[in-house]
């Protein structure tokens, strides 16, 4: 692991859920308060739901904070399968700029110099970008051996790439790249589950590559520390 990666154990997801979210909140206040205006970067999936519920509950001057997706299936919004569908109904507080990363293009990579320009346009480096995991060491949609992969973990890559996952997973994908990730004062992963640690504890092992684990990319790298949180 890199020296720039701390893990810290919950006793359970909501105890993270609720912690997560106090941290996330402050830092959103200081930004607001050193910017006038704060920008958070979130991800999709099943895990995040209870962080979500908890964040929202935070007072804060919501209409100044920006927030995004770290990656999007290309359905419509309204879609079950859709993360800005998750956002506004688990998250968005009233008052905060929703900016999503699925347009009226017929795929990702047709929709991602759109989806680009309105991430341009937050407020940027963003304040927090909370990312997942998934069991096969995807984050954000930057999936193994991706045919996009080399180009959305390249340092001019642009802000927003199409993603044509494995077949295990549904729906193209659009993510930010690695670089956008990055771009962030506070960097968290949030994961659950034995399986997901056992991954997380072996990403940076000698021998592994990131086209098997993309979330290597973001663990073992040290141009920014990362906060791993993790409860059974
Ligand atoms: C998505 C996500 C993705 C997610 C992981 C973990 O749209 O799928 O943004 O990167 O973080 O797949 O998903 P779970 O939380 O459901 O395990």
């Amino acid at each position: 692991m890199s020296d720039m990666t701390h893990f810290q154990s919950f006793s359970n997801r909501n105890q993270l859920a609720s912690y997560l979210a106090k941290e996330v909140a402050e830092d959103l206040r200081q930004g607001i308060n050193l910017h006038g205006a704060a920008s958070l970067v979130v991800s999709g999936g099943s895990t995040p739901k209870p962080f979500f519920e908890a964040l929202k509950q935070e007072a804060l001057p919501w209409e100044k904070v920006w927030i995004t997706l770290a990656d999007e299936r290309w359905v419509d919004a309204d879609h079950p399968d859709s993360n800005e569908k998750l956002v506004r109904e688990s998250l968005l507080p009233e008052g905060a700029h929703f900016v999503g990363l699925k347009n009226s293009a017929a795929t990702p990579a047709e929709g991602a110099a759109e989806a680009s320009n309105a991430v341009e346009n937050m407020p940027h480096p963003f304040d927090v970008v909370v990312l997942g995991m998934g069991d096969d060491g995807h984050t954000a949609s930057l999936f193994p051996k991706a045919p996009e992969l080399a180009d959305a973990i390249a340092p001019d890559a642009p802000m927003a790439m199409g993603i044509t996952p494995p077949s295990y997973a549904p729906h193209p994908r659009i993510t930010l790249s690695l670089s956008t990730l990055l771009n962030t004062r506070r960097l968290v992963v949030h994961i659950t589950g034995e399986a997901k640690q056992k991954i997380f504890e072996h990403a940076c092992d000698p021998g592994t590559t990131v086209e098997d684990l993309p979330i290597r990319a973001v663990l073992c790298q040290d141009a920014i520390p990362v906060e791993v949180y993790w409860a059974a």
